[in-house]
């Protein structure tokens, strides 16, 4: 099955209309339909993994929406085939994402959500389509240019800490060596993700030396790293790919609330 698009403020979104009730939600809300995304499928019921749904829902209290201004990306029929053999994971599929957007994505394990993060960070190219970021394709941005104004935290499993210092690690991929300015906001965003107990109990504090011979982080505590070093790029579009997977529920908030500051536009990839 396909991932689909759930819209979290289609209650309130200026862009979401309602449309027939579907008999298995006919007592619940109305379902709606985001004029945003011809394909997309949107529903006033926040639409969070169970296990996060009660942190999640309070996102919508958290930052609400703000009226859409020029997409910032617009996807429209783009498939995509990992091999000419197999059916594409992602058929004729279109939808915007505007400025300042909060969105979960949300589908079954190999419906293609990380096929399509991969879409939208430039690192694969749809085989039908089009993928435009602020109406300009990736030719025109160029590799570069597009990586520059949309980053993802890969999915767990795909991702990975470096040998070197925490500081290299949270600032990887910034002109190096590091402005001052950006030392102290990356020390202020580890203390927003509260990864500042871990510092300071490192001797070295940022710069202690991390990685297979370094000190050993835990599973959340990398979980932390992987936000803080996307939210670090100062993207236009940051894109965590199930990256509160491993975070207890206090843990999460936090992360939650400082990921709602700091990314300018949002999509959270996560399990129903
Ligand atoms: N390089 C590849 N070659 C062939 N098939 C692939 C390749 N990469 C992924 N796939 C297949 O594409 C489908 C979608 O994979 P994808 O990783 O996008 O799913 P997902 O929705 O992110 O799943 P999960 O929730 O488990 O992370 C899967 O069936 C997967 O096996
Ligand atoms: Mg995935």
């Amino acid at each position: 099955m396909p991932a689909r698009w759930r819209c979290p403020w289609a209650a309130s979104c200026s862009r979401c209309e309602p449309s027939t009730r579907s008999p298995s939600t006919s007592s619940r809300s109305p379902r709606r339909r985001c004029r945003s995304s011809r394909s997309a499928t949107c529903c006033s019921r926040w639409a969070a993994p169970s296990s996060n749904r009660k942190s999640l829902s309070k996102w919508r209290e958290a930052s609400p929406p703000t009226p859409p201004a020029e997409p910032l990306i617009q996807a429209r029929g783009v498939t995509f085939r990992h091999d000419a053999r197999t059916r594409p994971v992602l058929e004729n599929c279109s939808f915007q994402i505007a400025q300042g957007d909060r969105i979960l994505l949300e589908g079954p394990s190999g419906g293609g959500k990380s096929t399509l993060v991969s879409l939208l960070t430039g690192l694969r190219t749809p085989q039908g389509g089009v993928m435009l970021l602020h109406a300009l394709d990736r030719a025109t941005f160029g590799a570069s240019g597009w990586r520059k104004r949309i980053t993802a935290a890969p999915q767990f499993h795909e991702n990975h800490v470096l040998s070197g210092s925490f500081a290299y690690n949270l600032l990887l991929g910034r002109e190096w060596p590091t402005s001052p300015e950006l030392r102290t906001k990356a020390a202020a965003l580890c203390k927003e993700l509260g990864l500042d107990e871990l510092v300071a109990k490192m001797p070295a504090g940022l710069e202690e030396m991390i990685g297979e011979t370094g000190w050993q982080l835990s599973h959340g505590e990398k979980s932390r790293l992987y936000i803080a070093r996307t939210l670090l790029q100062g993207v236009e579009l940051v894109i965590l790919d199930e990256s509160f997977a491993s975070l207890d529920p206090e843990t999460m908030r936090v992360a939650q609330r400082c990921v709602l500051n700091h990314a300018k536009a949002l999509v959270v990839v996560s399990h129903p």
